[in-house]
């Protein structure tokens, strides 16, 4: 690990990566948060850490600066459109002017694509962007620029990993984007300890929050996560920002959606779509029509389910796959799905509909990447099993929703109209749904069922007897 601080009398101690806590020597296990293997060395100058100035405090206000909050302007121009549509349905209009957007997402899902991609869209919308690329040099972004059509005048680009001078390349350019590719990668003169150790992370977008406060300047900060899903190191700077976005996607789809998890400024509940093509991220119009494009409705173990992301409807495809098992060890083998809640319904459909998946090795997927998380996929993920032990596929114009309990009860699930209203857009006529589904205004006709059993026999997969 690169260190910073070169001080005589610098000392090094150790922190946890995960919580930030300092120990004075290296121990397998963090005291406070209980992480394993999760500590840092880090350098500690003679100066020590500078203290902490902010908490996540607007630092434009002075202590003692108290108004009504009606003698306050409304401002709701606040937002800067981006340009890039998708980007800014997910962050509720645009960034807010002197707002720091935390873009966080696996390494390679497409972070620097996205933010080349944003700052290329506001400088042709007529802003002054600044990006910080301290990751890759200055030729591999302009390589990738050129790719992404992204090449602009007003897209200025600084290769400083060092904090004080991005704040002095802020002065002379007075951009109304600042990008920081990534926060991980720069540091602060004035605190100790390694480059990407907690406490320079920490330090070093405190600083950048506190400018971009001063001078009302939309900010991204681009974070990696690691592989078990937490910001390299600090948790903290989630406290520090104001808005958390989140890239996610498989690798080895194209598919990449954009989800704001955390926002001061508006609702967390919208998301953009995205495909990585070989020019860069394009938006993804008609993504239902986009993930059934390939569909062969006459396969055993598929279902559809008008899926939920945030406030929009998805149509999904479920399927499943089951063939018998050569180890005492039947493997259960989700993607894109909770493994808890494949192994639950497995549970509940030996029990109350009589499917015993003892001997059977069960796929579980959902189609092109992506990720189902909602309890309304119970349903399909049932029927689709189902669907595949008897050999037998859904009628290919039913759809299927639906949260399972333990008892193979059906129970209602949030946001029906919009789910069925989808399903019909796209041509499908049936709906298996739970009973106390309200009416649709789309023309889709609702089989209501109140049991597994019942869902099961309304698709005509009765008896169910395992065809293998
Ligand atoms: P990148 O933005 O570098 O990811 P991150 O910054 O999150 O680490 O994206 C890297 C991947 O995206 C890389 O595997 C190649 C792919 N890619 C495309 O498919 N098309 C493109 O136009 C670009 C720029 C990248
Ligand atoms: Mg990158």
């Amino acid at each position: 690990m690169t260190s910073i601080a070169s001080s005589a009398h610098a000392r090094t101690s150790f922190e946890c990566s995960s919580c930030g806590t300092p120990h004075p020597s290296w121990v397998g296990r963090c005291g406070n948060c209980g992480d394993w293997n999760a500590l840092v060395e880090v350098l500690v100058t003679a100066r020590g850490r500078s203290p902490s100035t902010s908490h996540g405090l607007d630092v434009s206000w002075d202590i003692g600066d108290v108004r009504p909050l009606s003698a306050l302007a409304l401002d709701e121009s606040n937002a800067v459109r981006t340009g890039m549509a998708e980007a800014d349905r997910a962050f509720g209009g645009g960034l807010v002017r002197g707002s720091v957007t935390l873009l966080v997402g696996e390494p390679g899902v497409g972070k620097s694509t996205l933010t080349l991609q944003l700052a290329a869209a506001r400088a042709q919308a007529g802003g002054r962007v600044l990006l910080v690329s301290a990751e890759e040099s200055a030729a591999q972004v302009r390589l990738r620029a050129e790719r992404l059509g992204a090449v602009h005048d007003e897209l200025w680009l600084a290769g400083d990993s060092s904090v004080e001078a991005v704040v002095a390349h802020l002065d002379r350019l007075e951009p109304d984007l600042l990008i920081v590719d990534s926060i991980q990668t720069v540091h602060l003169a004035t605190e100790g300890g390694a480059l990407g150790s907690v406490g320079q992370v920490r330090a070093s977008a405190q600083r950048i929050v506190a400018e971009a406060k001063n001078r009302s300047l939309a900010t991204v900060l681009v974070g990696h996560l690691t592989k078990d899903g937490l910001l390299a190191g600090p948790k903290t700077l989630e406290h520090l920002v104001d808005t958390v976005a989140e890239l996610t996607g498989d690798r080895h789809h194209a598919l990449r959606m954009l989800r704001v998890v955390k926002h001061r400024f508006g609702a967390t509940d919208e998301i953009g779509l995205f495909a990585m093509a070989t020019d860069g991220l394009c938006s993804v119009d008609d993504p239902s029509r986009l993930f059934l494009s390939d569909r062969a409705s006459d396969v055993a173990g598929s279902v559809v389910m008008p899926a939920l992301e945030g406030q929009r409807p998805l149509l999904l495809e479920v399927q499943a796959l089951v063939v018998r098992s050569s180890t005492p060890h039947p493997r259960r083998s989700p993607q894109g799905l909770d493994g808890r809640r494949l192994a639950l319904l497995l549970a509940v459909l030996e029990r109350r509909a009589g499917i015993d998946p003892g001997g059977l090795d069960v796929y579980a997927t959902v189609v092109g990447g992506a990720q189902i998380t909602e309890p309304a996929a119970d349903l399909p993920l049932a029927l689709a099993i189902v669907s595949a032990v008897v050999g037998r596929p859904l009628e290919p114009d039913t759809v299927a929703f639906g949260e399972v309990g333990l008892g193979g009860e059906l129970r209602q699930v949030t946001d029906t109209g919009r789910r069925l209203n989808e399903a019909a857009r796209l041509g499908f006529r049936r709906a298996v749904v739970p009973v106390s589904t309200p009416d649709p205004s789309a023309g889709i006709e609702l089989i209501r069922v109140g049991t597994l059993i019942e869902a099961v026999a309304a698709v005509d997969l009765l008896p169910v007897a395992p065809r293998l």
